[in-house]
């Protein structure tokens, strides 16, 4: 059944902590397509950055960075709750993305222009072949904006920060909830003012609000949406 069907290519994009990447996991799972989470890329590039020193205003040396590190994004090699497991010329460092350090930096350093153009051109493919779920916040206006189907995934500021606020104390991490808020509106502010690509609906995004509906109402609505891209595509 699967196999039958053609593969489209489905981008997913929305403000921090909406619930992206839950939701496209589960669906790449019922659809058999790929799941590929771009955000994984620039805080790549923000971790190894920090890790060999480079400041983060030197937007040459990060340029470089980005052009020379070699990402690759694998299914799950160690068994601990991960979605995939990210390397960085060749190191594990599926953890040491999420610590605070990169959270703290990571959008500065995804608006430097050179930066995007490095890891756009990776995205675009890792997207070509079709049959991909990718997650991001230019996917569907820069990235693949020949995606069948557009997704603007939402929710309050409050529910956000009340998910990472969780996901932080899952990895057993106490942070004052007002501190995690303030992150968000940062990292928001910063993602949707830069001047290339910023976070915004593609015209022809369907816009889903995830405030106070449970996770699988969400992924169902958002199946929905495939699947009839997938019939149109198949009588088309
Ligand atoms: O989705 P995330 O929180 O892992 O993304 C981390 C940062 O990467 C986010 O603050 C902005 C940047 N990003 C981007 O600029 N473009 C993308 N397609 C994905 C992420």
């Amino acid at each position: 059944m699967k196999e039958k069907m053609p593969k489209i290519t489905v981008a997913i994009d929305g403000p921090a902590a909406s619930g992206k990447s839950t939701v496209a996991g589960i669906l790449a799972e019922r659809l058999g397509y790929l799941y590929f989470d771009t955000g994984v890329m620039y805080r790549a590039v923000t971790w190894a950055a920090l890790a060999r020193g480079i400041p983060i205003e030197d937007e040459r040396a990060i340029t470089r960075l980005a052009e020379e590190l070699r990402i690759e994004v694998l299914p799950p090699t160690v068994d601990d709750g991960r979605q995939y497991t990210v390397l960085a010329d060749g190191q594990d460092i599926t953890w040491k993305i999420r610590e605070a350090q990169v959270n703290r930096y990571v959008s500065p350093v995804s608006a430097y222009k050179g930066v995007r153009r490095a890891l756009t051109l990776q995205q675009r493919r890792i997207g070509a072949p079709g049959g991909v779920i990718m997650v991001g916040r230019d996917i569907g206006t820069v990235v693949l904006p020949e995606a069948q189907v557009k997704i603007y995934l939402d929710a309050s500021l409050e529910e956000r920060t009340r998910r990472r606020y969780l996901e932080y104390r899952q990895r057993g991490i106490l942070r004052p909830f007002r501190e995690v808020k303030e992150e968000l509106v940062q990292r928001d502010r910063i993602d949707s003012t830069r001047e290339m690509a910023p976070l915004r609906p593609a015209e022809d995004a369907v816009i889903v609000d995830s405030t106070c509906v449970p996770i699988d109402k969400v992924v169902r609505r958002i199946e929905r949406v495939i699947r009839q891209a997938l019939e149109q595509v198949v009588g088309g």
